[in-house]
């Protein structure tokens, strides 16, 4: 019985990133549909549940992602609106990499130490990752602030984050880097989760903060997203900083994004969102 996975991406273009790694992960064949939403993606469910018996229902299995979170969160709603009784399939949730890219930015952060207490801020932290990493964070302990250019777009990201988690973020409009330096005072974990090859912060803004402890940044196209973060740092010592660069943390978030669509094949009735990936990076990490 072949594995097949069914990639519905909100995007027009469905991600390639997501296709490669549904193969890797061990799916036998993965059809990607783009521009999937919770109106159209109820045909779609209904072809992958009331096609295989009860015990080779664990061979299909479907993966949402998509550059919009508020897209995503309603089309997972609408897929599992349409299971009932037996007639269900196994399905990861993972908008742009959200839940796999900040499982494993915190896992790595939280290892070995506790993060309780701490003041973590997320800059660019209203898109998929940064979302997702907050509510890691929060749960870790920390007290979670996130920024963003424009208020009223940050918080929005903080209210989805309080609606779908029930944890409070609190969002600070900070365009330019000079106001995201400011934002870091007092900080002592700064993850940057903005978008691809956009530098959030200098160098110099961090340096000299004496209450930093740990930097992490998920830019992986150059320039870094933190000036001064290698890629491939993985616990560096820098400034008096423990620093984690996106290539440095992001071999473990491959290797969950594996092991979650491994998973999926396990079984016919599984959910892998941000609390079960999260669980899973934790015991993976190191
Ligand atoms: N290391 C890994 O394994 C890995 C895996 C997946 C993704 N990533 C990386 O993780 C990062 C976050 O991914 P994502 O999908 O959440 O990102 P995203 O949605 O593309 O962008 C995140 C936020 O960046 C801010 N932003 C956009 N353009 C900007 C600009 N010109 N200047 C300043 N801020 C800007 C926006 O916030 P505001 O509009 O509120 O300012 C946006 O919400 C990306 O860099 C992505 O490439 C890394």
């Amino acid at each position: 019985m072949k594995k097949l996975l069914y990639q519905f991406d909100t995007d027009d273009l469905p991600s390639v990133f997501d296709n490669v790694v549904g193969f890797d992960g061990g799916a036998d064949h993965v059809s990607a549909y783009g521009g999937v939403n919770a109106a159209n993606v109820g045909g779609l469910v209904e072809g992958a549940i009331f096609t295989r018996g009860l015990k080779d229902k664990k061979n299909t299995a479907i993966f949402i992602g998509g550059g919009n979170m508020t897209e995503g969160e309603a089309v997972l709603a609408a897929v599992r609106k349409k299971f009932f009784a037996k007639f269900r399939v196994s399905v990861m949730f993972d908008c742009n990499g959200s839940n796999t890219t900040a499982s494993a930015a915190v896992a790595w952060l939280a290892h070995g130490r506790s993060l309780a207490g701490k003041r973590a801020v997320i800059l660019g932290g209203s898109g998929p990752v940064g979302q997702r990493a907050a509510v890691l964070l929060a749960r870790e302990g920390t007290v979670v602030a996130v920024t963003g250019r424009k208020r009223e777009v940050v918080q929005a990201a903080c209210d989805s984050i309080r609606t779908r988690f029930g944890t409070v973020v609190e969002a600070i409009e900070a365009p330019t880097n000079v106001e995201r330096g400011a934002a870091i005072e007092g900080a002592h974990i700064v993850l940057a989760t903005g978008a691809a090859g956009i530098t959030l912060l200098d160098e110099k803004q961090w340096r000299d903060n004496g209450t930093l402890e740990l930097i992490a940044d998920a830019n992986a196209s150059p320039p870094a997203g933190i000036e001064g973060v290698g890629q491939s740092d993985r616990g560096a010592a820098k400034h008096g900083k423990i620093i984690f660069g996106s290539l440095g943390f992001g071999a473990l978030k491959l290797a969950l994004h594996r092991a979650c669509i491994a998973r999926l094949f396990e079984q016919n009735d599984l959910l892998l969102d941000t609390e079960e990936i999260y669980a899973l990076a934790k015991t993976m990490v190191a």
